[in-house]
């Protein structure tokens, strides 16, 4: 039974899903109710941003009532709401902050509002408490490629992030290239696995630091396949998840040298490909360091995630911020 406090709200809202989920201070889950919008955004290729916020604002209430119903807990109960307020698409950020402002004032409890890219890296101590520090962190999502080294949990440093696309979008769009649908990383990741590299596409950056680019070995998988119009896509994915691994795993490795580290983290949407927990794992071991993933239903957005990150606002005290922004620099998340 769960008492009065001992549950925080969390709402995500920031791409194209509405996800809820109550969750208590230890990171357990008690409820949760994501609604995907896959089939309003599978026609456009990626996400039409104004469609997205409006089915948020269709999904939100029936989610709450769900979250509610499942946990047998009232909304005056909560201890407080932890809401997405960036980065990400605008439309869908407001849909969730006016929704989760709205709760609080009526229920009269406090709300924090929570860097989404924060909620990923609180993601892998979902469930269970796993991130030991110092940490090194690959955060790899649709929207953002980076490294960061956390001496504790308060102290990011981050190493280096993308020049241009993440890991996702590239995945995104070379299954955008091959009608895979969308979204396309787990098609994608999927196809690799039943082909084989017939070719070698670049890695971008590999030799140097923390700093990505996937941008242009997105244009050399779309010039092959202009140039080798018969070539089969399971051999080309295969080729292109090579290379992102590679590029992933060699900056990786040489942070871990780098920053001593007694675990290692991979999180965001793409950290549910089971090609990159698989290498994730070889090289933590050769490393001498903790491999630490969250529960692949964690890994996508969520709103348990942020949940857990807004425990830590009420723990630490820290003051409520509620203000939608699309960017938001990662020295302040
Ligand atoms: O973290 P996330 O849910 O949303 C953002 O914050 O952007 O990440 C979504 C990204 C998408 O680009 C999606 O294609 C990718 O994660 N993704 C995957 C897999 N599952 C999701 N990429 C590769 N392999 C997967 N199995
Ligand atoms: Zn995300």
């Amino acid at each position: 039974m769960t008492g009065k406090g001992d549950l925080i709200l969390g709402i995500e809202t920031s791409c194209d899903d509405t996800s809820l989920a109550l969750v208590d201070e230890g990171g357990h889950v008690i409820s949760e109710k994501t609604i995907n919008q896959f089939d309003i955004h599978s026609g456009y290729g990626g996400v039409y941003p104004e469609l997205a916020s409006r089915a948020h604002v269709h999904a939100l209430l029936p989610a709450v009532r769900s979250v509610l119903d499942d946990a047998q807990v009232e909304g005056p109960d909560l201890r407080a709401i932890g809401v997405t307020r960036g980065p990400g698409l605008i439309g869908s950020l407001l849909a969730g902050v006016n929704f989760a402002a709205g709760l609080a004032a009526g229920w009269n409890v406090p709300i924090y509002g929570v860097n989404h890219l924060r909620g990923h890296l609180r993601s892998v101590d979902l469930e269970e408490r796993r991130l030991t520090y110092p940490a090194l962190v690959l955060l790899v999502s649709g929207g953002h490629t980076f490294l960061a080294y956390l001496k504790e949990q308060q102290s990011i440093e981050l190493l280096g992030s993308t020049r241009d696309d993440s890991v996702g979008e590239s995945y995104d769009k070379v299954a955008r290239m091959m009608d895979l649908g969308f979204p396309g990383g787990p098609a994608v990741d999927k196809l690799a696995k039943t082909g084989t590299p017939q070719v070698r596409f670049p890695r971008p950056l590999i030799k140097e630091g923390f700093e990505f680019s996937f941008s242009g070995l997105k244009s050399s998988v779309a010039r092959h396949l202009k140039q080798n119009p018969d070539e089969n896509h399971a051999d080309v994915c295969a080729a292109f998840v090579e290379a992102c691994i590679e590029v992933l795993m060699t900056k990786s490795r040489r942070a871990l040298r780098q920053y001593p580290s007694k675990s290692f983290a991979i999180v965001g949407g793409v950290a549910a490909s089971p090609q990159i927990r698989q290498e994730a794992l070889q090289l933590a071991q050769e490393e001498g360091a903790i491999l630490c993933l969250p529960p692949l239903k964690w890994a996508a957005d969520n709103g348990a995630m942020i949940a857990l990150a807004a425990w830590d606002y009420v723990r630490n005290d820290w003051p409520q911020t509620l203000k939608a922004e699309t960017r938001i620099p990662i020295s302040q998340i």
